[in-house]
Order: C-alpha cells, then structure tokens, then sequence
C-alpha cells in the first residue's frame, strides 16, 4: 500500500517536474507589483467590517469592472449587492432595489447624509478601466462621473474611502469602527496602485489605419472639428477635452443628458431627483469619460439613459445636447451655427468606430493577459488571466457583432477563445494552446486595423 502510493507522489512529481520545465521561471515580483497585487487582494475581498460587499461587487473583472441588468440578473440573491433587499437596517434609503434591477442604478448621496430621502442621485457605475489617463485635470484630479471624488481631494485614493463609508456601511448611521471601518494609509495606497495598473496606461493616438469601410469613415467624423467634434472633449477617444484652444485635461462639461426625455429610470415612475452633477449645489456638469472602454461597458452615461453604442452617439444630435451649456458653446463656435448635426449613417459609422476600438483594445488586454498566463509562476494567477482573457474575447465578438462589422475578425475570436478555454482546462498543453489564442487574437487584429 505504501510503496504504491510512494510511487504515485513519485509520478506525480516527476510530472510536476516536466510540467515546471517546460516554462521559464517567473522573476520575483518587485515592490511595485507586490502592492498591485496587495490592492488587488483589498478590491475583491476586502469587506471593511462593513455589510459584506467589496469594491469587486460594483466593479467586477469578469464584467468590465462595472455591472449592468444582464450581470446583475446573474447573481444570487443572497449576493451582498442586494444588501437592501435582505437586510432590514438597509431597507429604506440606502438603494432602489427595483431601479438597481432594471437598470443596473445604484444609490448615492453625494451632497451629504442629512437628508437621505430626498437628497440623493441615482447613477451607473462607471468601469475603473484607464484611470491613468483620466482622472487629471488642471484644477486637480476628477473621479466619478461629476468629477467630485467622493469626500476629499477628488483623488483615486479617498474615493476608495468614500465608498466604504456610502457602499459598504451595515447601517445608516454610518459610524466608522461601529459600521465599517476605514481603510488604513497603505490600504489605500495598495487600492490605489491595483486601480491605475487597469486597463490602457496611455492614449490612442488617432487617427489608426482602420481597414473597415464604415468604421473608418466614422473616425473621420469623429475627429473632424466641423462635423462630428467629438475629439473637442474626448481627445484620441480618450477623457481629456481640447476646447478652445488648449488642453483642459480630464474636464467638466454641461452636455444635457439630465434634460434627456423619456429617461428609463424616471419612466417607472419612481423619484429619481435631479442629479446636479459637480460641487454641492451642483453646478450640473460632468466629468468627461473615456471612450475607448465604452462599446462593452454600457449602458451610457451617468444616469444609464441609454443602452446602446448607436443611441449614445445619436445623443448629440438631439436637442438636449444642442440646446445645453456645451451645445450652445459649439453653436458659438461654428461658422454655420451649428452644434452637433448627424445624419442615420453618420451615427452609425462613429459608432461603428467605437466599437472597433473598444475590440482593439479588448485584443490588446486579452494578448497581454495570455503572455502573463504564460509566464505565470502561480496557478491562480494562470487561471484568473485565462478567465478574464475568456470575457474579454467575448466582449469582442458581441461588440463586433452587434454592429454587423467584421465577420472575418469574429471567427478568429471565436477559435481564440475556444483555445483559451482548452489553455485553462489542461494541465500539460497549456502554454500550446495559448500560443495558439494568441496567434488567433492577431489574426482577428490584422482585419481591423494596420
Ligand atoms: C454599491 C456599488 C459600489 C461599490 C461597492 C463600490 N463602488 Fe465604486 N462606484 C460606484 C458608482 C455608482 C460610482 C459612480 C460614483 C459617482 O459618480 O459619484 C463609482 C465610481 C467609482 C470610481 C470612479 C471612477 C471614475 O472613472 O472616475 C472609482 C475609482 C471607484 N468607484 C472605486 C471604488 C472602490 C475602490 C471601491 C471599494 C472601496 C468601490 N468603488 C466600491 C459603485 C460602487
Ligand atoms: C462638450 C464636450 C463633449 C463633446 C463635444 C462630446 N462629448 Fe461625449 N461626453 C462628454 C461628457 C461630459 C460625458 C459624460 C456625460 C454624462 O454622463 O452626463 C460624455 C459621455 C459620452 C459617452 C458615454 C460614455 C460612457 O461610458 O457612459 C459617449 C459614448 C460619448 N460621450 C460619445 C461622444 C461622441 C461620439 C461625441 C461626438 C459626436 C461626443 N461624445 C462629443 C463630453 C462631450
């Protein structure tokens, strides 16, 4: 009995030991890495003695780092996102379980506890995808989707703050050692360094040398000052606006989305007061998302009015745009007086263009997260790139999909993600089957672009 099973862990061994060889030893992780990794472990497990929730529930890897209806519809009951729904301290004037539901709205009280049933805004979680390249400003950094940060400096460090004390409270007296506790310096410090290692660290710079008809033709538009104007305040597709005539960075703009009719939340009758946007009392502008992440991370803007890539962009050319602050500037500023006018084609070509480049940035996660697989010492590290390269590529073809683009490209995601499937289930033909995703990812890459 005991022979045999001597031989076994000899086996075993050995087959650990050709499974070893064949992969190059990862390099020890420096001090930097070590504190990504550290945030990484505070982001999804970390509860902060608080109701159970984590920074992970709003902002998932496996759904961009953001939620919407379709994920949430996913979830258990008993997942500590219903918190509202299951625990009775929370029932009234923390969440809106049925605009939550629906429409993926979460609650918040950024002009202060004192009066939480009526002073509150009900918005979208935004990804924290790319926040390197868009949380500067001038007049210091901008987070959420107006720009204040939570309680603060507006940094990426007391938002994290901020949300424990909004999202993670076990009641709504909110005190800190009683219903949560507040994270330490080098907690926020390890949040903070995970949070800018997501995503893009730079820029695109426009324009790329797109072979796609319609999605080229939209990039044209988009960059185009007297037509489409978008890079005004969304400059490669990013967060930073070039508005009259210099750089503003990661700016604030009044674009009228609150005037928006027929906004779904307010269809269901339930109160959705006025979001004023920056400062308190708000000043009713907001902070300039990037758009790269945009086409697989929807639904759009700060209050979720709208669902698709096409509809988002076909906001400008209404009249809640034209007529608010910003329109009226761009009308300012035209020779024609125009603010922004599309045509059907036109909307759909720059959104074409977006989710071209949302897939171009979803293949260049998904390359680098099969090299790191590859080159990972720890199984779980394997495993969780491997997940996310899976998501990731699946993002992909339901953006390339939905917009009718790039039949060629799809298929080649579709083997690539089937060879990334196979990389996370073998033990022993791993690393070939994610050499294969990787060439399978390039090929899909060489029918979008240059
Ligand atoms: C209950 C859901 C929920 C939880 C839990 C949550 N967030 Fe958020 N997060 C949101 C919402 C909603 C916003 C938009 C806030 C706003 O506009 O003021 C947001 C915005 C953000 C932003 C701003 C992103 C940008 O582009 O400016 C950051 C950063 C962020 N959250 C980090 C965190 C961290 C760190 C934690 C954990 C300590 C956390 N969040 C927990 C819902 C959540
Ligand atoms: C005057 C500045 C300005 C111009 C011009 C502009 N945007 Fe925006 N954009 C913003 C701001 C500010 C927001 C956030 C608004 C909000 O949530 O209330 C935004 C949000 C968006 C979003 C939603 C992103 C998300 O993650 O929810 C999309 C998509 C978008 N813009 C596309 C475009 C396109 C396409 C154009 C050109 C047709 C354009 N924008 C022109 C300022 C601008």
């Amino acid at each position: 009995m005991y022979k045999r099973a001597a031989m076994i862990g000899v086996l075993v061994i050995s087959l650990a030991g050709i499974g070893l060889s064949g992969c190059k030893m990862a390099p020890p992780p420096d001090r930097q890495s070590q504190l990504i990794a550290k945030g990484r472990d505070l982001f999804f497990n970390e509860t902060f003695a608080g109701n159970g929730r984590t920074c992970g529930t709003c902002h998932p890897a496996e759904n961009n780092f953001t939620i919407d209806a379709a994920f949430i519809a996913t979830l258990p009951k008993d997942n500590p996102l219903f918190v509202a729904e299951f625990n009775p301290a929370l029932k009234e004037n923390f969440e809106n379980p049925a605009l939550m539901r629906e429409f993926g709205l979460i609650q918040e009280n950024l002009d202060g506890f004192d009066d939480l049933k009526n002073k509150f805004v009900m918005r979208g979680v935004p990804h924290v995808l790319a926040l390197r390249t868009s949380v500067q400003s001038p007049a210091g950094p901008r987070t959420g989707w107006s720009g204040d940060g939570a309680p603060g400096d507006g940094s990426l460090r007391s938002f994290a703050t901020g949300a424990v004390i909004q999202h993670f409270t076990k009641t709504l007296n909110r005190v800190p050692g009683v219903d949560f506790r507040l994270p330490t310096d080098e907690e926020l410090d390890a949040m903070e360094a995970f949070q800018l290692s997501l995503g893009r660290q730079q820029d695109l710079v426009l324009p790329l040398r797109l072979k796609g008809t319609v999605p080229k033709r939209g990039q044209a538009i988009f960059l185009d000052n007297k037509l489409g104007k978008c890079n005004l305040c969304h400059v490669n597709a990013g967060a930073t606006a070039n508005f009259g005539g210099g750089t503003l960075g990661n700016a604030n703009f009044n674009t009228g989305v609150e005037d928006l009719p027929d906004q779904p939340a307010r269809l269901t009758g339930k109160a959705v007061p006025r979001d004023d946007g920056f400062r308190s009392p708000g000043d009713r502008t907001f902070n300039v998302p990037p758009l790269v992440e945009a086409a697989d991370s929807g639904p759009f803007f700060h209050n979720n009015a709208i669902e698709t890539i096409e509809g988002a962009v076909a906001f400008y050319d209404g009249d809640s745009f034209n007529n608010s602050p910003a329109g009226a500037a761009l009308k300012k500023a035209d020779p024609r007086g125009v603010g922004i006018e599309l045509d059907g084609t036109q909307i759909v070509a720059i959104a074409a263009f977006l989710r071209v480049i949302n897939t171009l940035e979803n293949i260049r996660q998904s390359i680098e997260l099969l090299e790191a697989s590859r080159a990972a010492a720890a199984s779980e590290e394997k495993r969780r790139n491997l997940d996310r390269v899976i998501r990731e590529t699946q993002d992909s073809i339901r953006v390339l999909e939905g917009g009718g683009l790039h039949p060629d490209a799809v298929a080649h995601l579709q083997e690539a993600r089937r060879q990334t499937e196979k990389a996370a289930r073998s033990v022993f033909f791993s690393r070939k089957h994610t050499g294969e995703a990787i060439r399978e990812q390039k090929a899909a890459r060489a029918f979008l672009a240059e």
